[in-house]
Formats: structure tokens, sequence, C-alpha cells
């Protein structure tokens, strides 16, 4: 709200027809650009502010990622099974020595040794390793994988419970930590790839229903590359199967 005094207030109304003066419509047009420039250099500021606070953040939060080099994208179509009339996969089948390797596999290069330079650009600190100059560090999609496995092996208790060395305890947290561990990885990675929608005939649904389809493509990081990325710079420290 203006004051009393605010000059503004006697300033003359600038309007957008053509019933001014000549005298008046110059002050006007003066008025305008000095509005625009005022917003325009109002918007420059802001914008270098906001850039500066972002470097600033970027240089004060290290976060070098050393398989940046290895990313690399492909289009890949996901295999959804019996809920989209697919047969399982080898990961989704029920127990078998043979789905245990092909789970074990995904993950089996998980932690690399890194030179000092790389270490020092990392966002936390790492153990030395080896000759005391190189660190180990994970690379965090094959603990995901670990402890999607993990999650798996709990869900069949009668044929896995054998394996599990931990307390009750311990393994009701490793659990609890996987599932969180997950969610979070998802959340960062937000695969945005599109989920379609289809009328499909269901087993347990004497109609024809609208499902969503899951065996459909999606844009991926090359998991492949990756896992030979890994490998080829790989501890030779085997993750834990606990
Ligand atoms: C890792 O680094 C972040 C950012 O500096 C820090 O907040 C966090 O506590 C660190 N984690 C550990 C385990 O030190
Ligand atoms: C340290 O060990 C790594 C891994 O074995 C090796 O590649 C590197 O050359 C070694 N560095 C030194 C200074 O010995």
């Amino acid at each position: 709200m203006h004051s009393k005094f605010d000059a503004s207030v006697y300033e003359p109304l600038c309007s957008e027809d053509n019933t001014q003066s000549d005298l008046m419509e110059l002050v006007c047009t003066q008025k305008r650009l000095r509005k625009i420039i005022y917003c325009l250099s109002g918007a420059l500021v802001v914008l270098l502010i906001s850039n500066l606070a972002f470097i600033t953040k970027l240089n004060g939060a290290k976060h070098a990622a050393p398989a940046q080099e290895a990313v690399e994208y492909e289009v890949v179509k996901f295999h959804a099974g019996p809920l989209n009339n697919e047969p399982d996969d080898i990961y989704s089948g029920p127990p078998s020595p043979a789905v245990d390797q092909a789970w074990r596999e995904l993950y089996e290069f998980s932690a690399i040794h890194v030179t000092p330079d790389i270490a020092s650009k990392l966002a936390n600190n790492s153990e030395k390793m080896y000759n005391e100059t190189e660190s180990i560090v994970g690379i965090d999609v094959f603990h995901q994988l670990h402890c999607l496995n993990k999650i798996r092996k709990a869900l069949s208790p009668e044929h896995y419970g054998k394996e599990v060395t931990e307390s009750k305890e311990v393994h009701a947290a490793h659990i609890n930590h996987c599932l969180n561990s997950i969610r979070q990885s998802l959340q960062c990675g937000a695969d945005i790839s599109t989920v379609p929608f289809n009328v499909q005939p269901l087993e347990f649904s004497s109609h024809p229903i609208l499902v969503p389809t899951f065996n459909v493509i999606h844009t991926c990081r090359n998991f492949r590359k990756l896992q030979e990325w890994t490998r080829y710079r790989w501890t030779g420290e085997l993750l834990d199967e606990e």
C-alpha cells in the first residue's frame, strides 16, 4: 500500500491507450523502459547469486563418482513375469542353485580400489588397502543387488534359513536396512521410464481389466558395462553373503 507521502502516487498514470499527449507518451515510455531494466537487473542478480550458491554447494560437498566414466545409456526391455503373462526369468523363479548363482553373479565384483587422487575427491573418506596408497570403495548398485537378494532369501526361510548365520535380531536389522537402502536407491535413481496401461485378460479376473504393463522399454545405464568396469578394478574381495 502506498503511504500518503509516497511520490509515486503523484506521478502521471500511464495507460495502454493512445489518448496521452506526446510529452506524456515520452515520460511513460521512459518509465516503462526503466521498469524493464530494473526487472532485468533484478533477475540477473538473483541468477548470479543462485549460481554462486550452487557452485559453492557443489565445491563444498565433494561427490566424485569414479564410475562416471563407465556410464553409458542403453534401451532395455524389462521382464514382467506372470503378471503380464510372461514366464519367470532366471532371477524370479523359485529357489534353485541356478537362480542363486544368477543373483550372486550380479554383485560378484562390488568393491574397487582407487588411487589417492581419486580418493581425495570422494565425498567420504575410505580406508586404504594393499600397499597403503590405494583406498577401497564399493559401487553402490552392487550393494543394492546384494540387499535385494538377501530379502529374496528371507522370503523363503524354509529354503535359505539354514544359510543365515546372524542372530535373529541382527538378521531382522539387516533386512530392515536392506529395504530402506533399496528405497533410497530407487528414489535416488528415479527411473522416469513410462509404464503403459493396457486391457489384459487376467487369470484371477473373469473379465479383462486395465493393468499396468511392465514388460516395456526403459532407458538404463548399461549395467554390463559398469560390471566390466568394476571387475577390472576389483579388489578381489567377495561381498559377504550375509
Ligand atoms: C559423509 O559425508 C557427509 C558430507 O560431508 C557427512 O554428512 C556424513 O556424515 C559422512 N558420513 C560418514 C559416515 O562420515
Ligand atoms: C599399490 O597397489 C596397487 C594395487 O595392487 C598397484 O596398482 C599400485 O601400483 C601400487 N602402488 C605402489 C606405489 O606400489
